[in-house]
């Protein structure tokens, strides 16, 4: 097995241990999930199947409702969604812990089962009433009928494995889930304050050492030599993963678009919230977008020379913009009274105003991420 991959289950399975010996909380950490969730990762965007990690697991894992959830994750990864879910299914027979409810609840989303999922959680909120928890997990239910049927994961890895960008820059990295889809030939480096580092990091490209750095996106622009470490002048493909915030978001955009060329994308997510409580500046919610959303009006109406669209995939949007100019100062130079004037703003309530407001494109079969990239791709 490629090392890199196995120091990312080596770094979980010893947090594992570390929680099953009282060393460290394990509150926020539910491991069937977690290595669930990574071994599906490398079988669908690297073509690997773990078997001996499974196992290994499996064997980690002592609780059997925990078992029950891994093998759930196991089935769909293995197309049979139907599996998956009667395994969830037995696992709230065994526990009624709030863990395993919403592990049923993300399967029978993954059925697209919206009447059930709405009925269990309208049945649970009558049994525990003011559980905020699972009542929010109704987002995920629009979600699944508002947006397309693959995800942000999916048109990364689209980008990457069929236009292979020479240069991939991305703010905010967390677990290195999408950082983990760069390939051999594309120079990547990934930026964030608190996991840019080879060994916090659980997912890694099985073909790619990405050059990271951990700090704010802020100071690497401000003190690295951003051509040095990109190693040419300009990216071909920058992520705007970090801060959720408007403000923020704006930054990252003004400072990449300096090292932008003709045929530079910038994607950026979070730009679609299914909800106005999930889009508030301040986090109020388990699943949270904050305001990033507010660059799309912003940019729409300071630079109408930028092309835009925001492409509705689970489970926040994500908007890809091009036609950036890296000797465009407008935006610098009115950013304090373009951040006033933009904050102001409030989500729409109604979809379509949404929609309008924010450049959605609305038809998933006439969307071709080939009309959006080079001829080609990059290399
Ligand atoms: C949503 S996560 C990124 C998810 C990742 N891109 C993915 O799709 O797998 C956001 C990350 O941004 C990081 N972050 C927060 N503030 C930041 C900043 N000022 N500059 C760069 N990263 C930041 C956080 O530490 C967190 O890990």
């Amino acid at each position: 097995m490629n090392e890199n991959v196995r120091a990312g289950f080596n770094y979980i399975f010893g947090l594992l241990y570390a929680v099953e010996q009282k060393a460290i909380p394990g509150d926020e950490l539910f491991f069937p999930s977690i290595i669930g969730e990574m071994l599906n990762f490398y079988r669908r965007y690297w073509h690997l199947s773990l078997d001996s990690v499974y196992e290994e697991a499996m064997f980690l894992i002592k609780k059997p409702e925990e078992r029950l959830i891994m093998a759930a994750y196991e089935a769909f990864g293995r197309n049979l969604p139907e599996v998956a879910l009667r395994l969830t299914e037995s696992a709230i027979v065994i526990s009624s812990e709030l863990t395993y409810s919403a592990e049923y609840i993300s399967f029978l989303v993954k059925n697209r089962n919206m009447e059930l999922t709405r009925q269990f959680i309208g049945d649970f909120g009558e049994r525990f009433p003011g559980n905020r928890y699972l009542e929010e997990k109704l987002f995920s239910c629009d979600v699944a009928e508002k947006f397309w049927s693959y995800d942000y994961y999916d048109l990364l890895a689209d980008i990457q494995v069929n236009y292979r960008p020479r240069v991939y820059v991305e703010i905010g990295v967390a677990t290195g889930k999408s950082l983990a889809l760069a390939r051999s030939e594309t120079r990547a480096l990934g930026i964030d304050p608190v996991s840019a580092e080879k060994s916090m990091l659980p997912y890694h490209s099985p073909q790619n050492s990405p050059s990271l750095f951990k700090m704010t996106s802020d100071d690497f622009f401000a003190y690295r030599d951003v051509p040095a470490e990109m190693g040419r002048a300009h990216f071909d493909v920058a992520f705007i993963d970090g801060l959720h915030h408007f403000d923020q978001a704006l930054r990252d955009f003004i400072n990449l678009e300096r090292f932008a060329g003709p045929n530079s994308v910038i994607l950026i997510h979070d730009c679609l919230p299914i909800d106005p409580r999930v889009a508030t500046r301040e986090r109020s919610t388990a699943f949270w977008t904050g305001d990033v959303w507010k660059i799309i009006p912003c940019l729409r109406t300071v630079r109408p020379d930028l092309d835009i669209i925001t492409l509705p995939l689970s489970p926040a949007g994500l908007a890809l913009v091009r036609r950036m100019d890296p000797n465009s100062r407008v935006l610098a130079r009115q950013y304090v009274n373009v951040v006033e004037q933009f904050n102001a703003m409030e989500l729409p309530e109604s979809w379509e105003e949404r929609r309008t407001l924010l450049a959605v494109e609305k038809d998933q079969s006439r969307f071709s991420i080939a009309d959006y990239v080079p001829k080609g791709g990059w290399i």
